[in-house]
């Protein structure tokens, strides 16, 4: 396969980051998750005290946060640092998924990790998942899929995902948590979540893993031909 851009948004819990690990191995791409960039951004503003409507106080933040991405060869996963600590389990806290969408409207915060996630696409032969990669990031990628599912499917999945960690979480906390950040991320001044005209949809409410995948490779194949 040609190198070549792939891009996967969409709403939270659509099973974006399954699908794009999943595609990136199929296609010998690297697989880079950006939500994970505002997730780590998030993780040093919180442990900071941050005040995130503070913009100076932002700016002078992300002077001082490294982002970077190694490959754990346990899991197959790029998996994130943050100024050198591995912070790809702490990230996924709902401490964190309560903030983030707040902190990456701000956009001081979506400069720095768009110019970061711009700077690993020169490189090409990437998957990238998210909520602006096909819109803002790379609007010339050569495949780009917007990724859906019922509420109702996202709210389970984020759920069974979120009590192996946590027993004593409720289906109306999780429920709760995604409609704010579906609102935040789709309405925020900047680069909001929407579907790039040129994207295609894939709804994988009722597809499993396998069958995402093999949809997914099947629009991959016919666009970059296209290209
Ligand atoms: O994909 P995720 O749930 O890990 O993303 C966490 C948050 O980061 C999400 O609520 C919105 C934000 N995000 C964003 O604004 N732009 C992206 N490209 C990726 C994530």
């Amino acid at each position: 396969m040609r190198k070549i851009i792939v891009t996967i948004d969409g709403y939270s819990s659509c099973g974006k980051s399954t699908l794009a690990k999943r595609l990136s191995e199929r296609l010998g791409f690297l697989y880079i998750d950006s939500g994970a960039m505002y997730r780590a951004i998030t993780l040093y503003i919180l442990r900071n005290r941050i005040d995130w409507e503070d913009e100076m106080a932002v700016k002078e933040a992300l002077e001082n946060i490294h982002l970077e991405f190694l490959y754990n060869n346990a899991n197959g996963k790029n998996e994130i640092y943050l100024n050198g600590e591995n912070v790809e389990y702490l990230i996924r806290d709902m401490l964190v998924a309560e903030n983030v969408s707040q902190v990456a409207a701000v956009k001081a915060v979506r400069d720095f990790a768009v110019a970061a996630q711009r700077a690993i696409g020169t490189q090409k032969g990437i998957v990238m998942d998210g909520r602006d990669i096909g819109t803002a990031v790379f609007p010339h990628a050569e495949v780009k899929i917007f990724l859906t599912a019922d509420f109702s499917v996202r709210v389970g999945r984020r759920f069974k995902e979120l009590v192996e960690k946590n027993p004593n979480i409720t289906i109306e906390e999780v429920e709760h948590n995604l409609e704010m950040r579906d609102y935040i991320d789709s309405h925020r001044e900047h680069s909001p979540l929407k579907q790039a005209a040129d994207a295609v949809i894939l709804d994988n409410s009722q597809l499993s893993p396998d069958e995402t995948l093999s949809k997914a490779m099947n629009m991959v194949e016919s666009l970059s031909n296209a290209h």
